[in-house]
């Protein structure tokens, strides 16, 4: 029996029950009201509304630049589209990472303007302050481990994270951590298969991983990757279910070819 087709809304409890179960959890980006429409009737389970943002919808090189105020008009644009996914909004950085009560507030604002249903944010015993307070203003918060794009300065490359036994084993004592600071799940990021099943193995709540093998309990992809609306991102984790970037310039030069030649509009496609 699958647990998920038998909700009408997904909830934290929801993904706590598919794990129990073995159901694999399914979670993709996005970033507006039209997009997040459409996965959310195909039958997602979680929506990310990632600060992945920064890259696909406003051409930065990294995750930094974005703000709050941004996160947040994506997350409210997101929210009015999905009617049974659980919608997560990443803090964008700089918004929790100085203290606890600034981190908190952020939550907060995210919550209370977006109507999203969590957050997540990025780092392990660093953060477990931030997390324990913020699941205490009951909040729920989803981690995130392994490759953290918001401190891409302190690592210098996007390459695979805890291949080495000291890295490897400070992120298996961070994901224990992040679960009993109350988080109700955590993203892994580009680790090594056997790391991400041993971690999903201990924890209780669900892992999720993009890039951490088939062994975790869900996968999560960034849309414009996985519809292949992104031409220069192909790292080995991703799959590409469609080549929207070439149907998307393929229409864009027939419409050109049409006005250019006057076939557009037609007689049909004007008024009397
Ligand atoms: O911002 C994002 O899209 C993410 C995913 C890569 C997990 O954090």
């Amino acid at each position: 029996m699958s647990v998920q087709k038998e909700v009408k809304r997904v909830t934290t409890h929801v993904l706590a029950e598919m794990k129990l179960h073995g159901e694999k959890i399914s979670m993709l980006t996005s970033y507006d009201y039209s997009m997040a429409k459409l996965v959310d009737q195909a039958g997602i389970d979680v929506i990310l509304v990632g600060d992945s943002a920064s890259n696909v919808m406003a051409g930065n090189e990294t995750t930094l630049p974005i703000t709050l105020d941004q996160m947040i008009y994506h997350g409210k644009s997101v929210v009015r589209g999905v009617t049974r996914a659980l919608v997560v909004v990443d803090m964008p950085f700089g918004t929790y990472q100085g203290n606890s009560l600034e981190a908190l507030n952020s939550a907060i604002k995210i919550m209370k303007i977006t109507h999203a249903d969590a957050v997540k944010l990025e780092g392990g015993k660093e953060e477990i302050e931030s997390v324990e307070r913020i699941v205490r203003a009951g909040i729920p918060v989803m981690g995130h481990l392994g490759l953290m794009p918001q401190s891409i300065h302190k690592y210098g490359t996007y390459t695979v994270r805890a291949k080495e036994e000291v890295e490897a084993k400070k992120l298996i004592e961070d994901a224990h951590l992040l679960e009993q600071a109350g988080c109700f799940a955590i993203v892994l990021e580009k680790i090594p298969a056997k790391l991400g099943e041993q971690v999903a193995k201990e924890l209780k709540i669900p892992v999720i991983g993009i890039g951490a093998g088939g062994g975790v309990d869900g996968q999560v992809l960034v849309i414009h990757d996985m519809l292949g609306l992104t031409q220069e991102f192909s790292p080995r984790f991703l799959r590409r279910y469609l080549n929207l970037a070439a149907d998307i310039k393929g229409a864009v030069g027939s419409f050109v070819a049409d006005v250019k030649s006057r076939d557009f509009p037609n007689e049909k496609e004007q008024y009397e």
